[in-house]
């Protein structure tokens, strides 16, 4: 086990009806001008913003909200909110929604608290985020584990470059999770969900550490996990048990825990970040069409840790380790394409792409040959061009 530091502050208040406590919580951290950040609309649709706002005024808050933020959220409207919360004297931001609301709501809070810095420059790291204001969760969708992470992800709308910005400053201070307010997504985001969860573990799990048993089993425990209620919520949304699980198994999956003690990998993430910031498709899909092609390039790296993971996850049997590992990578994909995940460039729907567009969606990834990606097996330029190549 490789020496690591543990950090996972972010207070869980879990269960129907919790989000009536959000005015409570916001006032426990200090908050008492507050800036509500929601997406397109579902949470207008659905009634939630107005109880919030509801439970905000009868607890004496002052607020006001920005909303319209899209999935894979734009840097302009973060920057907006900056300018709306100063404005207002906001002390603490609250999310209500999904990743790309958590993630908007995480840098207006860094842009409020560090005024005169364009925030842009944290992700792009020139300048390190050292304060910023504090940030609140009413969780609507189990997917991208913001809600606990200390990540960010934006997308610069000029460039069309998506980019993750890793900081404690990025945990948030609470988050409620009432798995009821999951019930009116659509299958797809629910299916695109269960694949971010699935991911933010095995993009830990497929590492070259070995001696971590502990972080092992909760990794495959939760996959199991995953696997088996992603089924239940795709088939019915309003499966409370379901939904329940989803949502913890989301938060526990990316909060640090499923990976502790070994370096982590994200090759897939990384690449389909590439994908979502060129093609705007969801970050879930981005990732089931990618994964197959990611294992099959590297499986052979380290076929015996695939072939653990064919046995405790998919209760493969096969004793010959390279064969196991091939059953274990169909079978995810399988499952990917079952919930009806796309597991190509084609099914994504963006089509069969050119060398071109390959060639561009290669030199972004690797930042023109200034990085490579992954750990399990790192990537470099020509091993990326063959992933992309693979899956288109
Ligand atoms: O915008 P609205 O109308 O609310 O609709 C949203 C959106 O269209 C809808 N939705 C959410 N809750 C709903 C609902 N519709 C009906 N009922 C509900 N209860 O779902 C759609 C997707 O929302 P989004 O917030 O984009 O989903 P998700 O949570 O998957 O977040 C994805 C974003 O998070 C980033 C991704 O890259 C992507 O930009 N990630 C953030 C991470 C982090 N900060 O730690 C880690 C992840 O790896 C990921 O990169
Ligand atoms: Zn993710």
């Amino acid at each position: 086990m490789q020496s690591f530091s543990f950090y996972s502050p972010t207070k869980v208040i879990f269960g129907k009806g919790t989000e009536l406590g959000t005015a409570d919580e916001i006032k426990k951290f200090g908050g008492s001008r507050v800036l509500i950040v929601y997406g397109g609309g579902s949470v207008v649709k659905s009634g939630l913003l107005a109880r919030i706002e509801q439970s905000l005024t009868g607890a004496g808050l002052a607020f006001t909200s920005l909303g319209g933020v899209k999935p894979n959220p734009r840097l302009f409207l973060a920057r907006e909110g900056v300018q709306k919360g100063i404005e207002f004297g906001v002390n603490f931001v609250l999310a209500v929604g999904g990743g790309s609301v958590i993630d908007t709501a995480k840098g207006i809070a860094h842009g409020i608290a560090n005024p005169g810095t364009d925030i842009w420059k944290f992700w792009l790291k020139e300048v390190e985020v050292t304060k910023s204001l504090p940030v609140g969760v009413v969780l609507t969708i189990s997917a991208a584990g913001s809600e606990t992470s200390d990540s960010a992800v934006l997308t610069d709308d000029e460039t069309w470059t998506k980019r993750g910005l890793s900081t404690e400053f990025n945990r948030p201070k609470f988050v409620v999770m009432n798995p009821e307010l999951t019930y009116t997504l659509p299958k797809y985001q629910i299916a695109c969900g269960v694949v971010d969860i699935m991911m933010h573990t095995l993009d830990r799990y497929f590492t070259p550490d070995e001696g971590n048993a502990i972080t092992d089993e909760i990794a495959e425990a939760l996959l199991r996990v995953v696997i088996k209620n992603g089924r239940v919520a795709v088939e019915n949304p309003t499966d409370y048990d379901a939904a329940s699980e989803l949502m913890w198994c989301g938060s526990l999956s990316h909060n640090g825990l499923t990976g502790l003690g070994a370096k982590k990998d994200f090759a897939t993430h990384q690449l389909s970040h590439e994908l979502s910031g060129r093609f705007d498709a969801a970050h879930g899909a981005s990732l089931a069409a990618l994964w197959g092609s990611w294992a099959r390039y590297t499986y052979q790296e380290k076929p015996e840790r695939f072939a653990r993971f064919a046995k405790s996850v998919w209760g493969i049997a096969t004793n010959d380790c390279k064969l196991a590992a091939q059953e274990a990578i169909d079978k995810t994909v399988a499952y990917f394409s079952s919930l009806g995940m796309p597991t190509s460039f084609s099914e994504l729907g963006i089509g069969v792409q050119s060398e071109e567009v390959l060639q561009d969606l290669t030199d972004r990834c690797v930042f023109h040959g200034a990085r490579t990606i992954g750990q399990f097996k790192v990537l470099n330029r020509s091993d990326v061009y063959e992933i992309y190549k693979l899956a288109n």
